[in-house]
């Protein structure tokens, strides 16, 4: 699966851009604020529905227009296939698919994975639990069908729970209803983490070796706020239960998947707490490198990455690593300069300048 081509109208600061891509590598060469991020966030949409930033659907519209429209056309064995968004200023939002509507954003997921590399992963041993986790949810949203239902329904009883754990009168038989159904769907959510970490700690230990010339032993332990024992939903139950006092004083939940974490460590030395920054960056390249192979493993296809700013942010010899570990996949890096060292050895593809929205082929 691989996008030929891109047609952007009135999308943030493209006005009407349409851009053919190789199959292979595609470099963005541009200044800061020349929609290098834009045209990534593009391509993130078509196949999402939704862009990867935390933003209303309008704000995507150029300032001053009153709808954008998104368009790709994309080939795989079976023969091209188009996906179209288009945005009004009110909101509403248009899908489709071969010419055809389509009601949910997430019918056009159907067989294109996308990575997205940002200098935010990079970051993502140091940073807090939160972002862990939700590096997990990302992945096991895309490879396990089911997990993002029950992720939602998870929130949202977890959400009800907590608001009620803050009024003044707490009626048991109410709470009890909300624990055994947290209880159900938390105990799905944690066996899914526990089976993923331990895919991703096999595979990235091994894809470290590669980085670290057989120097660093990476491991990942899933660090449960509930320990995924056999009879879980039981003792996730009865876990509530117990802690149910601490909640109300608290007025909130304090057991559950929402508390994981992952502890990622190299030789055995927690690398939040002691890796030195070249270390966590190296160990979460291993990281981002092994959601790659997972995807290719259980889905069957390559897929497409996104690496928005990341060079610049390693050493020349990891971004070669990265580079050439990709060599078969379609991409699309955005970068400021391309370092002469890096430049040579790329993979064949092409390149393009980006000056205030618009994009030139330098081919
Ligand atoms: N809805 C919009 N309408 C018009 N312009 C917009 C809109 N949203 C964002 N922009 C502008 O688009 C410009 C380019 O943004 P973008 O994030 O793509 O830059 P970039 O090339 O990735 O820069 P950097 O190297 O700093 O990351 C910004 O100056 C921003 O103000
Ligand atoms: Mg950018």
């Amino acid at each position: 699966m691989y996008i030929k081509e891109i047609e952007l109208t009135n999308f943030r600061n493209y006005k009407e851009q349409k851009v053919s891509f190789s199959r292979g590598v595609n470099i963005f060469i541009g200044k800061n604020a020349q929609g290098k991020t834009n045209l990534l966030e593009g391509i993130y949409l078509n196949a999402f529905g939704k862009s990867f930033k935390n933003i209303k659907d309008k704000e995507l519209i150029k300032f001053g227009e009153d709808y954008c429209r998104i368009k790709t056309l994309s080939e795989n064995e079976e023969g091209e296939n188009t996906t179209e968004i288009a945005i009004r200023s009110d909101g509403r939002k248009g899908i489709k698919k071969d010419g055809i509507k389509v009601k949910k954003a997430s019918e056009l997921l159907d067989r294109i994975y996308i990575i997205i590399f940002s200098p935010e992963d990079l970051r993502i041993v140091k940073d807090e639990p939160e972002k862990r986790r939700k590096f997990i949810n990302r992945e096991l949203c895309q490879i396990r069908a089911g997990y993002l239902f029950d992720l939602n329904e998870y929130n949202r009883v977890l959400k009800q729970r907590n608001t009620y754990l803050k009024e003044k009168e707490i009626d048991g038989d109410l709470l009890d209803i909300w624990d055994r159904q947290l209880a159900a769907c938390g105990t799905r959510i944690i066996r899914k983490r526990k089976q993923f970490i331990e895919k991703i700690d096999e595979i990235s230990r091994d894809i470290h070796y590669g980085i670290t010339n057989g120097e660093e032993r990476l491991e990942l332990k899933y660090e449960a706020s509930i320990e995924p024992v056999d009879n879980l939903e039981d003792n996730f139950y009865g876990i509530l239960a117990a802690s149910r006092e601490d909640d109300i004083r608290n007025g909130t939940t304090g057991k559950g998947p929402h508390r994981d974490d992952i502890r990622i460590s190299a030789d055995g030395i927690d690398l939040r707490r002691f890796g030195s920054q070249g270390q966590q960056r190296t160990a979460a390249l291993s990281l981002k490198l092994s959601e790659i192979r997972i995807i290719e493993e259980e889905k069957g296809e390559k897929p497409i990455l996104l690496l928005d700013d990341v060079l610049s942010e390693l050493d020349n010899d990891r971004q070669l690593m990265l580079i050439q570990s990709l060599g078969e996949n379609q991409m699309f890096i955005t970068t400021t300069e391309i370092m002469e060292s890096v430049a040579g050895r790329l993979p064949k593809g092409k390149y393009f300048k980006i000056v205030e929205g618009q994009v030139a082929s330098e081919i």
